[in-house]
């Protein structure tokens, strides 16, 4: 190709969450839990869930359908599709596979790319891939896509109001309004037992809870601390949170995002010299001695930092937080939609020139923080208009849904366990239910090849 590509980034995104809900303050009184626990404890409104008729090729499918079709893309200006997704229901064949007949039926099949896997991280994974694609050797001068897509569902317990499903789909090339700092990437990767699937029979994972709060915030620290380090070396004057104008977490539910902001306001606490922590952070010497490894549950120094990070977290991380808290945790989705979020809630010209530190997190574990710019060039301002124009669209829909009360939220729930591994089958969840234009699963063979349709 030649020519150095520059500004490579996210050119477009779309989403699609199901049109069925439960509202968490019903959930809290179905389960018998004190009043409050869901939505305040956890900060969560509404949880997305699906019936049996839909399943992650099917949410996969319509995102990428909504991207293709709202940015009129030209299928055979795409050599790369990458799908992020933890909700396996086939141990060899792709999703990707299966979002290929949207391309394939145009003859459009000279595409690379597969699944990646590893809990909500797969996304990032993939994200990675396709950016690193563009900026490669390999590059052909085609557009890449990424789908990342999951039904997160929890067994009955206090997990289930943790739950969620959706999909975004994000069209990734040069010139792009949403610009990836190079460089500055900072992985955290180790092993735990927080949160994982060895049961292939079931849906439900196997969770730790308190581990799996305690791996999130120490792969915040390590993530945080390094991107720090990394990026006072492009730029001396970086000043953490304050050199940030948003700052985006992936999102198991609301109340963990603001703690997590105020947990990097602790480590710019940590990272403070004695002299400058008296200036920035008044009040709060008694936590001079405090270490990262010995505060992940201390009640103390949350309060504290949730208190001076209040204003912090209204400006730089709350307004990521509308999906997560109507929707839930997309899982690999999670971080996307909180971006997608953050987007609509400016205009274009609030945005132009800001920069976003972005952390994702899949337990097991495996976690990045990176950071995006919004391009300041003219022609990247009328992409961003576009971009965030679909956006509220797409979004809308969130008003459009159905809420459904938790007697028959738990009776979809049981249907899908049990039949979760059912063939042949044929779904019995409504249809009429679904969006226009949801791709739905019309039956289960007795090979276990699955048929789709879409409704119009
Ligand atoms: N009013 C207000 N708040 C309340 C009330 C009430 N009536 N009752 C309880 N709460 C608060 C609790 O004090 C607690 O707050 P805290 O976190 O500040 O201590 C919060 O509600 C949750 O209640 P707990 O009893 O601590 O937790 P529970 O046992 O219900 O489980 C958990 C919560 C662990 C998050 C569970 O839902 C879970 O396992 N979820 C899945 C795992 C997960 O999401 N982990 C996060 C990272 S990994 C990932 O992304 C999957």
């Amino acid at each position: 190709m030649g020519n150095k590509v520059e500004n490579v980034g996210i050119l477009a995104i779309d989403l699609y969450f199901p049109s069925q809900y439960v509202d968490q303050t019903d959930l809290e009184e179905y389960d018998e839990v004190a009043a409050g626990k869901y939505t305040i404890g956890l900060g969560q409104s509404n949880m997305g869930f699906c019936s049996d008729r839909e399943d992650i090729n099917s949410l996969c499918m319509t995102a990428l359908h909504r991207l293709l079709k709202r940015n009129n893309i030209d299928l055979h200006d795409i050599g790369r599709l990458e799908v992020g997704t933890e909700t396996i229901i086939d141990k060899s064949k792709s999703v990707k596979s299966f979002l290929m007949t949207l391309f394939a039926k145009e003859g459009a099949t000279d595409i690379e790319g597969i699944d990646t896997t590893n809990a909500c991280y797969g996304g990032t994974a993939a994200l990675f891939n396709a950016i690193n694609w563009v900026e490669s050797s390999s590059w052909d001068g085609r557009k890449a896509i990424v789908v990342a897509g999951d039904i997160a569902v929890y067994g009955k317990g206090p997990a289930r109001p943790t739950g969620g499903a959706g999909a975004v789909a994000m069209l990734i090339g040069p010139d792009a309004p949403l610009v990836f700092d190079c460089g500055v990437r900072a992985s955290y990767m180790t092993h735990a037992y927080d949160f994982y699937k060895p049961d292939l029979s079931s849906e439900f994972p196997y969770v730790d809870g308190k581990l799996s709060i305690q791996c999130y915030l120490s792969a915040l620290d390590n993530c945080y601390n390094l991107f720090c380090k990394k990026m006072r070396k492009v730029d001396p004057e970086f000043k953490g949170l304050l050199s940030l104008d948003g700052m985006l977490f992936h999102t198991p539910y609301c109340k963990l995002v603001q703690k997590s902001l105020a947990r990097v306001s602790f480590n710019d606490f940590l990272n403070a010299s004695l002299e400058d922590r008296e200036k920035q952070f008044p009040g709060l010497s008694q936590f001079d001695n405090h270490s990262r490894e010995e505060t992940y549950f201390d009640r103390e120094v949350e309060k504290a930092f949730m208190t001076y990070s209040k204003d912090l977290f209204e400006e730089k991380t709350k307004p990521s937080l509308h999906i997560a808290r109507n929707v839930g945790n997309m899982y690999t989705a999670s971080l996307y939609g909180g971006l997608a979020s953050y987007l609509i809630s400016k205009s274009p010209d609030q945005l132009i020139g800001k920069k976003f530190g972005l952390f994702s997190y899949g337990s097991g574990l495996a976690s990045t923080m990176y950071s995006i710019n919004i391009c300041k060039d003219m022609s990247a301002g009328s992409k961003l208009a576009k971009l965030i124009n679909s956006l509220h669209d797409s979004l809308s829909m969130l008003d459009k849904r159905i809420c459904v009360p938790p007697t028959e939220f738990s009776e979809i729930m049981d249907v899908r366990t049990k039949n979760y591994h059912t063939a042949p089958y044929e779904p019995s969840g409504p249809i009429d239910v679904l969006f226009p234009g949801t791709y739905y699963l019309v039956k289960i063979d007795d090979q276990r090849r699955r048929t789709y349709n879409r409704k119009d």
